[in-house]
This record gives structure tokens, sequence and C-alpha cells, in this order.
């Protein structure tokens, strides 16, 4: 009786840890967690979230924006997206929000602290919506998913505190498809030498020094199998690049 008792809880806690690693074994179920939204009081998200984003980090994705706590990732999670939907069937519809991660933070074991829009994005209606908001809290499920943004490729900002040519800080826009971006190397267009960049928080690479001349921004994106692949711009960014400008890389990545 005893080895066969032993059996059954090992089976148990086998179960209950695989519905606890379901992130790894099944990348597409829901994963419940609860969801808040940010206290202020507009709609969208907010311009200094720690993805170092700025204004395009509070309106992207039509301000369907979130902080995420541990789904930053030490600021890997920035940019990706994510299906979240509120589980209580009388206000919440099911295929919920999809919102993208701009920022980093966490209020009362929540994983998402979404923008109002999203929040209220979840309900069924209007009134439903007031109803949500007015819980601060809701429980909810969610999955990582594919970011769609129609007719852009990924496109290179570069911060405003950069300086020609001694110092370059940039952040990456439009990533769509489910894969992380893990590495970045800046890379100098006469003798292709490069140098890998340091992720010096969110989603800001950032180099002193960088070359002179035209520069081509390798990125290493890495899926949650451990599949990695560098992916090289069609455009580089011209050596006159200015703080504040943006330039279209003319790749895009799907998967
Ligand atoms: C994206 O890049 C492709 C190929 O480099 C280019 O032909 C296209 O115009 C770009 N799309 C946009 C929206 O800029």
């Amino acid at each position: 009786m005893a080895p066969l008792r032993c059996f059954l809880i090992f089976a148990v806690h086998f179960l209950f840890m695989q519905t606890l690693g379901n992130s790894e074994t099944c990348p597409d179920c829901f994963i419940h967690s609860r969801a808040a939204y940010y206290p202020n009081s507009d709609e969208k998200g907010t311009e200094v979230g720690e993805c170092g984003f700025g204004t395009f980090g509070a309106t992207i994705n039509g301000g369907d924006v979130s902080a995420a706590s541990e789904l930053y990732r030490g600021g890997v999670g920035c940019g990706s997206c994510y299906q979240v939907r509120c589980t209580n069937s009388y206000y919440c519809l099911d295929k919920g929000v999809t919102v993208v991660i701009t920022d980093h933070g966490s209020s009362d074991n929540t994983d998402f602290i979404l923008s109002r829009r999203a929040f209220g994005g979840m309900a069924q209606n209007t009134d439903a919506a007031a109803s949500l908001l007015a819980l601060g809290i809701v429980d909810i499920e969610y999955k990582r998913v594919s970011c769609s943004y129609p007719n852009k490729n990924i496109t290179f900002k570069i911060d405003e505190h950069s300086n020609n040519p001694y110092y370059l800080a940039f952040v990456i826009w439009y990533q769509q498809g489910k894969m992380d971006i893990t590495a970045v190397q800046l890379c100098e267009t006469q003798n292709f030498v490069c140098k890998l960049l340091d992720r010096s928080y969110g989603a800001v690479w950032t180099t002193t020094s960088p070359p002179s001349g035209p520069l081509a921004i390798r990125m290493l994106f890495s899926a949650n199998d451990g599949d990695e692949t560098w992916v090289v711009p069609v455009n580089n960014i011209p050596g006159n690049w200015k703080p504040g400008d943006t330039y279209d890389s003319g790749v895009q990545v799907n998967v």
C-alpha cells in the first residue's frame, strides 16, 4: 500500500509542477494571474516606462500597453506582446486585449499593470469596463502572442541622449513575432568589424565611441525553444546619425 500511496503523491506533485511550469511545456496555454492598471488619469501608458521607449511606449499599439513584473525579464521582455483576458464571464471578453510591454512594475501580486485603455478593453462594453475599472485589480489569464505592426519594419530610434560621434544609444521599435532580442552587435561597414553592445536598461542599447561611417546593427533573436538567429539589417544607419531620428532597418521578423 505504502509504495502506491507514495507513487500517487509523486504523481500529483508531478502534475502540479507541470501546471506551474506550463509556460515552458505548453507555450500556447493561458496562465492565471492578476492585473491592475496605471493610476494616472491618462488612457494610454507612461512616457517614462522603464523600457526606455519614451512617447512610443505610451502610444504604441493604440495605447494598449502594459508594465510587466517578472515578464520584464531584466529588459528582455520589453516590446513583447501578450494576450490578456479577465476571467469574470459577466464582464469580460473572451479574446481580451493584446498589449505590448513597455514598462516594469507590479502592484499587489499582479503580473501586469495595464494602461487604462487596455484594462477597459478587456470588457464586453462600456458599462462592464466601468465595473472592471472600479474593481481596480482583476483575475486574468495571459499568454505570449506575436506582436503585429502592419507595414512596419524593425526601426532604430536614436536616443536623445546620444552625441555623435562620442556616444550612441538607441531603442528598437516594431519588433514583430514572439522571439526575444537577446544581444545586439554594432558593425562598421568597411571591414565589418563588430562589437557587442550593452543593454543599458530596458530596450536601450548603448556604446561609447561608436565607429565612424555607416553602421549596421545586427540583432540576435532567441526563441523559447532555444533557437537563435542573427538578423542582419538591409539598411545601414548613416554616419551622420542624429539624436531623436529613426532609421528603418528594412527587415522584419514574423516568427
Ligand atoms: C521595409 O523594408 C522593405 C525591404 O527592405 C522595403 O521595401 C519596405 O519599403 C519597408 N517598409 C516600410 C513600411 O518602410
